[in-house]
C-alpha cells in the first residue's frame, strides 16, 4: 500500500522519527568505562516521567507482563493474599500471573467497562483487622475495555485505615500518556512498557519501585532470578547490568524521556486528554457507546467502541486494514467482536486521528452498519477546530511554532 499507514492500536504506537534516528546507532561496549555517563542520567530522568523522586527504576529487556513478574516475585512470598480486579484482559491477565505464582488472590469481579471497584476494596481492606493483604492491585488504564481508574482514591482508602498493604499499579497504557503520580499516589510499584506512551518498540518493561518495596524485596521468597531487583540494584548503581542490557532501546529511551520532558508532562497529559476528546465525539457523532460505562472511567490513550448488536467488530477492524491499510484494535477476550478499540497514545496529532476516525467510520458503513456518512468525521474534526491553539495571521511565523 502506498503513503503512510500510522497505527491506531492502543500499543505499540507509532514511533517518532526522532526515536528511530536515535536507535539506529552503532554497536556499543555494554562495559565500556563512560558507560555509566549514558546510563546513570537515563535511570535519574525516567524516574521524571512517573513523577518520583524517592523510587528506583528498573530497566528490564522484556514486555510489561515482565514487570509484572519482577513485582509481584521480588515483594511476596507464595500464599501472600493481595486484592486485585478483573474487568478487562488486562487485568485478568495480571490476577492470573499472580495466582501462578502461588498467591492468594482476592479477586474482584467486575463488570467490563468499570473500573477498580475502591469501595469494594475498602470493605475488604478493613476487614482485614490483622493485615493478611499484603499488596492492593490496581490497572490505571484497562487497555481492553479503555477504563481508567481513580489510583489515588485506592491510597485514600489505605491511608484511612492505616493498612500496610503495598500498591502496585500497572501503568503500562498510562503511564507518558495520562496523568500519574508515582510519588504522591503513595504507589510502591509502578510497571511501564515501552511500546506505548514511551513510543518505542516492544521490548523493556519499565519499573519504577519505592524504598517501601525495596524492602520487602529483602523477606519476599517468592522464586526469581532474571528479574531480581537485587541483581540490578547491585549493578546499576555504577551504570551497568548484570546481563546483557538491550543498549538500542536504551538511546530510543533517552530520546523519549527528552521529548517528553521538552514537550512537559503537564502538554503530553493534556494533548491525550483532547485527542480522546475529539475521538469521543466522533463515536457521539455515529450514535454509538463507549464499553466504557461513564465518563468517570473515559481513557485518554484508547477507546473501545461498541459496534451494534448484529455486526461483529472484528469485521470493522479486518476491513478497515485490508481496504484502506488502517490498524484499529480487536477486542479481546469477552468483548472480542463486540467491540473494536482506536488508540490515542503516543506520537500523535488531530490530523493523525482524523484518518482513523475516517477510516473506522468508512469501515462500519462498508460492513453495513448504519452510521450516517461524515457524521464522526463532523463532530471530531468540529471539536479538534474548536479547541484549536490560537493563530494570528498577522503575527511572525516562528513565534507560533
Ligand atoms: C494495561 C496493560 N497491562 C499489561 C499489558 C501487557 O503488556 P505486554 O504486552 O507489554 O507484556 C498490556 C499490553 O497491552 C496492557 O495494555
Amino acid at each position: 500500500m502506498s503513503g503512510q499507514t500510522p497505527i491506531f492500536i492502543p500499543g505499540p504506537t507509532n514511533i517518532p522519527h526522532r526515536i528511530r534516528q536515535a536507535i539506529d546507532c552503532p554497536m556499543e561496549d555494554q562495559r565500556a568505562p563512560d558507560m555509566p555517563d549514558f546510563t546513570l542520567p537515563l535511570f535519574r530522568d525516567v524516574k521524571k516521567i512517573f513523577k518520583s523522586d524517592a523510587g528506583q527504576v528498573f530497566l528490564f529487556p522484556s514486555s510489561g507482563t515482565g514487570g509484572w513478574e519482577a513485582c509481584i516475585t521480588n515483594t511476596l512470598s507464595p500464599g501472600d493474599k493481595v486484592i486485585a480486579s478483573d474487568f478487562g484482559q488486562f487485568s485478568h491477565l495480571w490476577i492470573d500471573l499472580c495466582q501462578r505464582h502461588g498467591l492468594d488472590v482476592v479477586a474482584v469481579d467486575v463488570e467490563w467497562g468499570e473500573g477498580t471497584p475502591v469501595e469494594v476494596y475498602a470493605r475488604h481492606l478493613e476487614a482485614d483487622s490483622d493485615h493478611a493483604i499484603k499488596a492492593v492491585l490496581v490497572c490505571h488504564n484497562e487497555t481492553a475495555t479503555g477504563v481508567t481508574s481513580d489510583v489515588a482514591a485506592v491510597r485514600r482508602v489505605l491511608d484511612d485505615l492505616g493498612h500496610p498493604a503495598l500498591l502496585f499499579v500497572d501503568g503500562i497504557s498510562s503511564i507518558a500518556s495520562i496523568d500519574f503520580r508515582m510519588d504522591e499516589w503513595g504507589i510502591d510499584i509502578a510497571v511501564s512498557g515501552s511500546q506505548k506512551g514511551f513510543m518505542l518498540p516492544g521490548g523493556l518493561a519499565i519499573v519504577c519501585v519505592s524504598e517501601k518495596a525495596l524492602a520487602a524485596a529483602e523477606s519476599a521468597s517468592c522464586p526469581r532470578c532474571y528479574f531480581d531487583f537485587a541483581d540490578m540494584i547491585r549493578t546499576n548503581k555504577d551504570g551497568f547490568f548484570p546481563y546483557t542490557p538491550p543498549l538500542h532501546m536504551f538511546r530510543g529511551l533517552r530520546a523519549s524521556v527528552d521529548m517528553l520532558l521538552e514537550e512537559g508532562l503537564e502538554n503530553v497529559f493534556a494533548r491525550h486528554h483532547r485527542l480522546a476528546e475529539g475521538v469521543r465525539q466522533a463515536v457521539a457523532g455515529w450514535g454509538l457507546s463507549l464499553c466504557a460505562k461513564e465518563s468517570k472511567w473515559y481513557s485518554d490513550t484508547v477507546s473501545a467502541i461498541v459496534v451494534p448488536h448484529g455486526f461483529n467488530a472484528n469485521d470493522v477492524a479486518k476491513l478497515a486494514y485490508l481496504r484502506y491499510g488502517l490498524s484499529l484494535g480487536l477486542g479481546l477476550s469477552k468483548v472480542a467482536g463486540r467491540v473494536f478499540r482506536i488508540g490515542h497514545l503516543g506520537d500523535l496529532n488531530e490530523l493523525m486521528l482524523m484518518s482513523a476516525i475516517t477510516g473506522a467510520e468508512m469501515a462500519m458503513r462498508d460492513i453495513g452498519i448504519d452510521v450516517v456518512p461524515g457524521s464522526g468525521v463532523a463532530a471530531a474534526s468540529e471539536y479538534y477546530r474548536k479547541t484549536g491553539r490560537p493563530v494570528d495571521l498577522n503575527a511572525g511565523v516562528a513565534a507560533q511554532m
